[in-house]
């Protein structure tokens, strides 16, 4: 699967772990950045992987801050985008038969490395349902923008 992955300096350290555990998976993971430790604004990263998933660009994005809030909020503002802040396997498996979510939030200040890849592991590898009763909440999801 192609996946793209960004973070501010709250969560290099974790994007850096999931980006070598994706590509010992087989993924193609395209890294958008941060690339250090220096502050800088969650924005940036939230928008580039939420514009690469909606054009198509990559199946699914990651995004990692201090609390996988602030990529969230910037990234669901974004039409076609479904961004879950996640810090628990139950709600990755959920998130995507129920919602579809195509963007996994996580905050590095808030999981630790061993769960935060089983959340990964669990949402990369779990289907979209299809049951009509959740394409029909996701539609209209979509239809509220
Ligand atoms: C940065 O200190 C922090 O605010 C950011 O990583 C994130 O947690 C915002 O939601």
């Amino acid at each position: 699967m192609k996946v793209m992955i960004g973070a501010d300096h709250g969560g290099y350290a974790l994007k850096q772990t999931i980006v070598r555990f994706l590509q010992e998976q087989g993924h193609e993971v395209h890294d958008a950045g941060t690339h250090g430790t220096e502050a800088c604004d969650y924005n940036d990263a939230a928008k580039d992987v939420a514009l690469a998933v909606r054009a198509g660009t990559v199946e699914r994005g990651i995004l990692i801050c201090g609390t996988g809030v602030g990529m969230s909020i910037q990234a669901n503002k974004f039409q076609g985008i479904r961004a879950a802040l996640v810090s628990d396997v139950y709600t990755a498996e959920a998130t995507r038969a129920h919602n579809d979510s195509n963007i996994l939030t996580m905050g590095g200040r808030v999981v630790g490395e061993g769960l935060a890849l089983k959340i990964v592991a669990t949402w990369i590898n779990t289907p979209f349902s299809g049951e009509a009763r959740h394409a029909r909440r996701i539609a209209k999801l979509e239809n509220n923008q």
